[in-house]
């Protein structure tokens, strides 16, 4: 594969990923992004100009979509309206950019006849409870919870649906939580990682005991090229490093980083129709795709997660105020 077309290349993975192929292969990457609040165009920063492009547009415009799709031998798509919270206070741009837009990228591939890859979640898969032995597999049937979770998994069975109708060369990656540096403060980790450096204390939802498994984003990437140049068509492939970890133990962890106290928490109003838990079985990419994930020590991963956002403060600082304000305002 020469020419790729990475959606959401701006955003927190979909960087991470554009920086993976350009280090790993000889591929030239065109990234399609609107550059929502979400996107980060720093992140491409440092990239070789002949290696990367930056097309600014939608996904769910097919005259942006359809010459760049022409244009290249593969589509990886990451592009989407990713936060559960925002989701829940309005959830249109969700249905338009994740259902919509992932609609509009299939019909160009199914026109021109490129291979695809989606990326998506583990909530498609709803939850479990916190004692049930079981994890998330490929078998695993579609219970999602959030409008979020409810627009990736529609967008899933668009893409099942577009190789057995039309015979569209695509997979489809489902993978649990990332963290790595350039993730929105939006987001659970960062969030708390920001608020202790402002010397607040880190706001847990609930009861602080739901489970999330989290993979760092780098270990992501690997796992999506090597699906995109290994995979088989039509298959499904989960993504997980076995990085179970309830909320209280993260930030237990980020707050004796910075020398406060493990109690020093804040519990705040509970997310609505919040899942449990996450937990992914990642045994068919391991063994039939021979791939593993680099950062096995979650907490090595989260003091350098830590140390980045110290070292970055310019970047998340103007959001900051507007973050909290908006999360201040729902009792969260
Ligand atoms: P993000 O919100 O950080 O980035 C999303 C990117 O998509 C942004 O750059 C944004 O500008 C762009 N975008 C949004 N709407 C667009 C549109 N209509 N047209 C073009 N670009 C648009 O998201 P992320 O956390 O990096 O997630 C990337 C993908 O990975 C998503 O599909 C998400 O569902 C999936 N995913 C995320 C996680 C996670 O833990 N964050 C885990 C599994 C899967
Ligand atoms: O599982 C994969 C999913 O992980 C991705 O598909 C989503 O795009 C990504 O945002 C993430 O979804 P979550 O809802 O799990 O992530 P979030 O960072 O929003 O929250 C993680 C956990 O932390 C969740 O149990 C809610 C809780 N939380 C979150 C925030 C922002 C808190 O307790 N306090 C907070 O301030």
């Amino acid at each position: 594969m020469d020419r790729i077309l990475v959606t959401g290349g701006a955003g927190f993975i979909g960087s991470n990923f554009v920086h993976h192929v350009v280090a790993n292969t000889d591929a030239h990457v065109t990234v399609l992004d609107k550059l929502t609040y979400a996107a980060t165009q720093e992140s491409l920063d440092g990239l070789p100009a002949d290696r990367v492009e930056l097309v600014v547009g939608d996904i769910a415009e097919p005259e942006v979509v359809e010459p760049l799709v022409a244009g290249v031998d593969a589509v990886v798509h990451y592009a989407a309206e990713s936060h559960n919270d925002n989701s829940l206070e309005d959830p249109g741009p969700f249905i338009r950019t994740n259902i919509v837009g992932s609609f509009t990228l299939l019909e160009a591939a199914r026109k021109h006849d490129k291979r695809f890859h989606h990326v998506s979640t583990d909530e498609v898969y709803g939850d479990l409870e916190l004692d049930d032995p079981k994890r998330f597999t490929e078998d695993t049937p579609y219970n999602p919870s959030s409008p979020y979770s409810a627009s990736k998994a529609g967008s899933d069975h668009l893409v099942r649906a577009w190789v057995r109708s039309f015979g569209v060369r695509a997979t489809i990656s489902n993978c649990s939580n990332n963290y790595g540096p350039w993730q929105h403060i939006e987001k659970f980790i960062p969030r708390q990682i920001t608020e202790v450096i402002d010397g607040r204390r880190p706001r847990v939802y609930g009861d602080g005991l739901n489970v999330r498994d989290w993979i760092h984003t780098e270990d992501h990437s690997s796992a999506v090229l090597a699906i995109l140049e290994r995979g088989q068509i039509g298959e499904t492939y989960l993504i997980g490093a076995d990085g179970e970890k309830n909320n209280l133990e993260v930030v237990q962890a980020i707050l004796r980083h910075f020398g406060r106290s493990e109690d020093d928490i804040e519990f705040v109003r509970d997310r609505a129709g919040h899942d449990r838990r996450y937990a992914i079985e990642s045994g068919k990419l391991r063994h039939q795709l021979d791939w593993q994930p680099q950062y096995q020590d979650f907490d090595a991963g989260l003091q350098a997660t830590i140390d980045w956002y110290v070292a970055n403060e310019a970047w998340w600082r103007p959001h900051k105020d507007a973050v909290e304000a908006s999360y201040a305002a729902k009792g969260q």
